[in-house]
């Protein structure tokens, strides 16, 4: 490889953002981009008349709702290193899409609410992170407001998370006597200013803590009383920092911050662009790895979205480059299909402005026009050479409801539609043994999902449908082959689909119905819906 390729992998990190809503995920995330120099004033990553929309909003629904559906890619340069920032959805029923995006990802940065601490949200996007065991910095916010004692936030973190934690900071109070942090690195007291938004520097004050008098006078006596005590309570009983531990998940090193007031924000960023990593190698199928500093070029699709643009009708992947260097114009093998493309149009999201991309390394991710045969998983890679990544697991579906065509004119339309929407990963789809495509099953993990598809098959493709909301809850594969369950005996609410595949499943009411199948149906052999998507 040569040495400037070699160099740019080196330098680019790649993480992903998650918080419970509200937490200041979108804040913080503007911040950065405030540092990069990729915006120019606070209030552009949420678009105009102060509106709460992120740039990610890129649909209509999500602006309605007010929530953020899908996951964004944002770059940019910072002190020699070219981050991407990877947002993720904050609204649990979209947690499959934060799974895949997190594949995408390097390390992760939680953002937690200082008066709230683990929030629902965070412990379920905390799980999915430690399923993939990347590591993970924890920024505590709105320090500025009044928030619950530091040590049980820190305390909460081990104990629901069951993992090590590493102040790199500690506040001094909060709230309306908020001073600043301590930096235990430097051993300096850095004092909050309040400072709203703009490209220019936070000016704060430093001063070393064993400088009483200093101390004294820009925090008061009794505050740097406390935070002494407190210091000697941190070295004491807290664990001791190891990087190796925090490059496995096992150790997060935690900031105590305000995003809004632009206080620790860019200690933060210098911390943890020297603590994360470079570009991590990917699980390959046959259980090796895929160095990120091969010579060749490899990548998977992680995210598919559809019509971001409704004045072009347009399908993006997102690709995570996982090896190599990508070159506009070259040809690249797609491995499931087996046929050789030039990739249209790649390009890269800069804050509000996609850009056409000419070249791109390891750890980028990249957005190219999708010719409508690439799914979630999905391998590119340089012709001959046959890389095969491990797959994105799918979750279990837990909503299921079976949506019908009113139109009958439109028959086109829905078919397209639905099964577009679920090639995105954005439903799955099962079908009656039998029926045609004007009657599918939908199962989702979480219900929000149906709303979404509701609003999408009638904005991007002009349909409309009944809806049937199944009391069912479980699904399970189905191993025996030819299964007819007609041959078998189950109880009259299980229902038998088959995916687009044709392979079959059984769609249960509860835990119960299961056991009764089984127990009835010594032969039937049932397995677990999760599992890895198969690639090829
Ligand atoms: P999210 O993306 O995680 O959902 O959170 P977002 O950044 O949108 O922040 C949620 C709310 O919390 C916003 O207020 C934001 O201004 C506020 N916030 C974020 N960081 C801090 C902080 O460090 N200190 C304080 N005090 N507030 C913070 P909002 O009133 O809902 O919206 P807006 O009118 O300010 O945009």
């Amino acid at each position: 490889m040569d040495q400037k390729t070699s160099r740019e992998i080196q330098r680019r990190r790649t993480f992903a953002i998650i918080s419970h809503p509200d937490a200041g995920k979108t804040t913080l995330t503007e911040k950065l981009l405030l540092y990069g120099g990729a915006i120019q004033s606070a209030g552009s990553v949420k678009g105009k008349q102060g509106d709460k929309h992120a740039v990610s909003d890129w649909m209509e629904l999500e602006k309605q709702r007010g929530i953020s559906v899908t996951s964004s890619v944002l770059q940019f340069e910072y002190e020699g290193y070219c981050i991407n920032i990877l947002d993720t959805p904050g609204h649990q029923d979209f947690s499959e899409d934060t799974y895949r995006t997190l594949m995408a990802a390097d390390s992760a940065v939680m953002v937690i609410d200082a008066a709230k601490g683990i929030e629902p949200q965070t412990r379920k996007l905390f799980r999915v992170c430690a399923m993939r065991g990347i590591p993970i910095f924890t920024f505590i916010n709105k320090m500025d407001h009044e928030s619950r004692d530091p040590f049980e936030l820190i305390d909460e973190l081990e104990t629901e998370f069951g993992i090590a934690t590493y102040p790199m900071n500690w506040p001094i109070s909060c709230g309306a006597t908020f001073k600043g942090i301590y930096d235990r690195e430097s051993r300096s007291v850095l004092t909050y200013t309040n400072y709203h938004g703009g490209a220019k520097r936070l000016e704060s004050i430093v001063c070393p803590i064993d400088d009483a008098q200093t101390l004294d006078k820009l925090v008061t006596p009794r505050l740097a009383a406390e935070l002494k005590e407190q210091i000697e309570l941190v070295e004491g009983a807290g664990a001791d920092f190891d990087l190796d531990a925090v490059h496995h998940g096992k150790l997060s090193p935690v900031f105590f911050g305000s995003a809004l007031h632009n206080f620790g924000v860019e200690q933060f960023l210098e911390s943890f662009l020297r603590l994360t990593t470079a570009p991590l190698s990917r699980r390959n199928a046959e259980g090796g790895s895929v160095d990120p500093l091969d010579d060749h070029f490899s990548a998977f699709v992680f995210k598919i979205q559809a019509n971001m643009n409704k004045a072009h009708r347009d399908r993006i992947s997102f690709l995570r480059i996982c090896s190599g260097r990508f070159e506009r114009g070259k040809e690249y093998f797609h491995l499931q299909s087996g046929k050789t493309m030039r990739l249209a149009q790649p390009q890269q999201m800069m804050a509000q402005e996609r850009d056409i991309i000419d070249e791109a390394y390891a750890g980028d991710i990249i957005g190219v026009f999708d010719p409508g045969t690439f799914s979630i998983g999905d391998t590119i890679c340089e012709p001959g050479q046959a890389v095969r990544f491990a797959g994105i697991p799918t979750f279990a579906p837990e909503h299921f409801a079976v949506i019908e065509q009113i139109d009958s004119m439109k028959r086109k339309q829905f078919a397209k539609g639905m099964t577009e929407i679920a090639q995105e990963g954005a439903i799955q789809i099962f079908f009656y043994p039998n029926s045609g495509m004007e009657q599918v099953v939908v199962g989702v993990v979480g219900v929000l999902q149906f709303d979404v598809l509701q609003f999408r098959m009638k904005s991007e493709y002009g349909v409309e449908y009944i809806r049937r909301d199944m009391p069912h809850e479980l699904i399970r594969r189905v191993q025996n082959p030819d299964f007819d369950a007609a041959n078998f005996n189950f109880t009259g609410d299980t229902r038998w689909v088959k995916d687009v595949r044709g392979r079959d499943l059984l769609i249960f009411n509860g835990a119960w119905t299961i056991r009764w199948a089984q127990e009835k149906n010594p032969d039937l052999i049932l397995t677990e819906f999760h599992q890895d998507i198969e690639q090829g």
